[in-house]
This record gives structure tokens, C-alpha cells and sequence, in this order.
């Protein structure tokens, strides 16, 4: 994901989780964005400002009246550079200063000044966290617009289980990424599918692909952060599920088959990033089968072809497939276009190094109706969702032409 040419704000309050946020802080640097760190004097008997400092390569800004050395107001400037202002650990007494509009030090004064998207991420107790109090601050920091990243449960530090701990610093950076990306995609719904199938051939074996999933889910997340209501139908991986997704899990190519046409129908837009099985076995034995001395033939049927089903269904949407090939790459994209309806093909050399499956970078050659060819170099899948739904954004265009066209025609 890039964030380059974006300034992120990290607030850090003083709870234990603050080293959290020092992983967070990294990971937004590595993502490209210029991260100012902002901490309050509680943070300090936590984590270190050198250790911030270092991490986010800038000077860690701390006391109100430490900036006004410079020639213009310190925590105006910081609050209008902001793209975002994520404030993780967010404690009680923070969001309580939030909530009532009191700015007393550095951090609450920033957050009053800015008019970028705050994001709030309350770590605390399980019985703070529970406090009527504490629950109807959070809830006027979302009336007030604030974006509040609630808490996860499991054990906390203070020794308790529940609800109140900060979530994974991946966790936070995902949902800065989508405050900082634009809804090029806002009100679209769009189904994703991802993952390999597995088809049983006993209780205890089936036949699969070394599809990882994380095309498809670098798509659905890329989705989601550009404003669309997103649906994924994944097979198994070893991913978590994506926040803000609804995610439909299945294990063989008929159960994909029958949740990917029924959300298909409701979707503007259908990416089938899954690597299906084009057979399954005739028969999936009750029993484990037995150890033989001599060969086992297992005999099989083919599978629905799931893609070319939603290319059949009526309605518009944009259909996006993907073809995975070891040769003659275009000549079978294009085949493979034509023959399901899909507006545009990922094509990608399943045998090259750092493309296809189970690794985070692809090499791609994107085929469209129009017979254009654009071949790209290795990106990381996560670039390589952004290029699809640009394309995406852009081939929806020509729809709503086509639908407008015969209202111009009435009119004249
Ligand atoms: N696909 C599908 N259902 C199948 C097989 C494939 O929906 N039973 C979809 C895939 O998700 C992908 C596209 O069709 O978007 C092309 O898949 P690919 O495996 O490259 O091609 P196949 O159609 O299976 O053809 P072949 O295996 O002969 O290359």
C-alpha cells in the first residue's frame, strides 16, 4: 500500500499499548507517508520520544508552547498538514478531552485545530472501556465525526479478559489508508472472489492449488478503501478476514459457484481473483480411503465454470477476470475474455519468478475488450489492485453512456 505524499499525524496518550503505536508509526513510514508524532507527557512514561524520533525520522513534537519557537504557530501547522491524525493508544482521559472539546495539551489542541479525519483508538481496562461514561464519550466522538477503530478482546495487560485492547498495528495503518484514500469507487458494490477451491476426495484429503489468496484480498481491501460496499467469497487461505468486508467463506468450486452468483447479482462490479478447480473428484468417498499396494485411480468430473456464469447473467457490471497461463499468455487471455464476457483480463505467467501464487508481487498483462494490451512490471499485489480498480473506475464510464443515450435521443 502507498501512502506516499501523505502526512499522517500519530497522536500516542499514555497507556501500555503505546509500543504499539511505535510499530504503527514504522509501518506508515514504510508505506511512504511522513509521519509526525505527537506525544502527550503521559505517553513519555511509556515509550521513548528517541524511539518515536528514530522510527518516524522527524523530530517528535510534545508541548504546546515548545513550537512556538518556530516562526509560524507549531500546532496549527502540524494540524493543517495532516492527511489523517490517528491517535493510538487513545486513552479515557484523552477521549474524554476529545469529546468535551477541551485542549490543554499538544494533542488535544491538534485534533481541535484540523479538519482532516481523526481516528480514534481507545485501549483501555474492560470495565473503563464498559464505563457509561467512557461509552457515551466514544459515541459523541463519532457523532462529532471522528472515525473510533474500536477495541480488540482478549487478554489485557492489566491482567483482565474483554474488550480494550489496542488492535494490531496492521489494523491501524489499514484504516488510515482508507481515510487517505479517495472514494473513487463510493456507493459501488463489488464482489471479490479470492483463494483456491478444495475438493474432497475423502474426509480427510481433497484436491487443491497453491493459490494463496492474496490477490483477491489485496483487491477487496483496495475496494474497500476506495468507498465500495465490498463482498468477498474466499476459499480457504491462511489470511485473516478483511475489517470492513464481508467476507462469505467456502471450501470447493460448487459452494463458490452458488455465494458468487448470488452476490453477483447485486454487484456493479465482479472480480474473480480465485484460482477454482476445473475438476472435482466424481465421488468423495465417506470413509478415508485405504492404503493399497497397488495404483488408485480417481476419477474426475469437471467443475461449473463460475466466471463464465456471471458473464451469462443479466444486467451490467463490470467483470474482471484473471488468467493464469503458462505460455502463449495473451493469445489465452483473450481467448479466455471472449469466451466468459469479462470486460477486462489479468493475465499473469503463473511460472515466473516473483508472479502468481503464494508470493506478494505479480507481473501482469491487462487484456480489455478493445483489444488493448498493457503490459506492466513486477508491482506488489497491493499496486497491482489499484491498477485493476482504476480501470475499473474508468470502464464504468461507457455504462452510464449507453444508459443516458436513448433519454438524449427521446429529448431531441
Ligand atoms: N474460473 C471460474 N471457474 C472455473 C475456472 C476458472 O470462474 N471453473 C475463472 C477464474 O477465477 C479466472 C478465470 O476463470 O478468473 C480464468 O481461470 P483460469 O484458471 O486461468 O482458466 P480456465 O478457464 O480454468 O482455463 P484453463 O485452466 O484451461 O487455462
Amino acid at each position: 500500500m502507498s501512502m506516499r505524499g501523505k502526512t499522517i499525524v500519530v497522536g500516542v496518550s499514555g497507556g501500555i499499548a503505546a509500543y504499539k503505536a511505535c510499530e504503527a508509526v514504522r509501518l506508515l513510514v514504510q508505506a511512504g507517508a511522513t509521519v509526525q508524532v505527537v506525544l502527550t507527557r503521559a505517553a513519555e512514561e511509556f515509550v521513548t520520544p528517541l524511539t518515536l524520533q528514530a522510527l518516524s525520522g522527524r523530530p517528535v513534537a510534545r508541548r504546546t508552547f515548545d513550537l512556538t519557537e518556530e516562526s509560524e504557530i507549531g500546532h496549527i501547522r502540524i494540524a493543517d498538514t495532516a492527511d489523517a491524525l490517528l491517535i493510538a493508544p487513545a486513552t479515557a482521559n484523552v477521549i474524554a478531552k476529545l469529546a468535551t472539546g477541551i485542549a490543554d495539551d499538544l494533542l488535544t489542541t491538534v485534533v481541535l485545530a484540523t479538519r482532516a479525519p481523526v481516528l480514534v483508538a481507545p485501549a483501555m481496562n474492560v470495565h473503563m472501556w464498559e464505563n457509561a461514561t467512557v461509552q457515551a464519550n466514544v459515541a459523541r466522538l463519532r457523532d462529532a465525526g471522528h472515525v473510533v477503530i474500536e477495541p480488540a478482546s482478549g487478554a489485557l495487560a492489566c491482567g483482565y479478559e474483554g474488550a480494550g485492547r489496542l488492535p494490531e498495528p496492521d489494523v491501524l495503518v489499514e484504516e488510515v489508508a482508507v481515510a487517505v484514500t479517495e472514494k473513487t469507487l463510493a456507493g459501488r458494490r463489488v464482489l471479490v472472489t479470492a483463494g483456491p477451491t478444495w475438493e474432497a476426495l475423502d474426509p480427510v484429503r481433497h484436491v487443491a492449488n497453491r493459490s494463496s489468496g492474496k490477490m483477491g484480498f489485496a483487491v477487496a481491501r483496495a475496494a474497500r478503501r476506495r468507498g465500495a460496499r465490498v463482498t468477498l467469497v474466499t476459499g480457504p487461505t491462511a489470511l485473516a478476514d478483511l475489517r470492513g468486508v464481508e467476507c462469505v467463506h467456502v471450501t470447493s468450486a460448487r459452494e463458490m459457484e452458488k455465494a458468487a452468483l448470488h452476490h453477483a447479482a447485486a454487484a456493479d462490479c465482479v472480480v474473480m481473483a480465485a484460482a477454482v478447480g476445473d475438476y472435482r473428484p466424481l465421488e468423495a468417498a465417506r470413509h478415508k480411503i485405504k492404503r493399497g499396494r497397488g495404483d488408485l485411480e480417481i476419477r474426475l468430473t469437471p467443475n461449473p465454470d463460475i466466471l463464465a456464469k456471471i458473464g451469462a447473467l443479466p444486467g451490467q457490471r463490470v467483470i474482471v477476470g484473471f488468467a493464469a497461463e503458462t505460455r502463449d499468455l495473451v493469445a489465452n487471455a483473450r481467448r479466455k475474455l471472449q469466451a466468459k464476457g469479462v470486460h477486462l483480463m489479468v493475465a499473469n505467467d503463473v511460472t515466473a519468478p516473483d508472479a502468481g501464487f503464494d508470493v506478494d508481487t505479480n507481473i501482469v498483462t491487462l487484456i480489455d475488450r478493445s483489444g488493448r494490451v498493457e503490459r506492466f512490471e513486477k508491482m506488489s499485489k497491493d499496486e497491482v489492485a489499484g491498477v485493476i480498480l482504476d480501470r475499473v473506475r474508468d470502464l464504468r464510464t461507457p455504462r452510464t453512456t449507453v444508459r443516458a443515450a436513448p433519454r438524449r435521443l427521446r429529448r431531441r
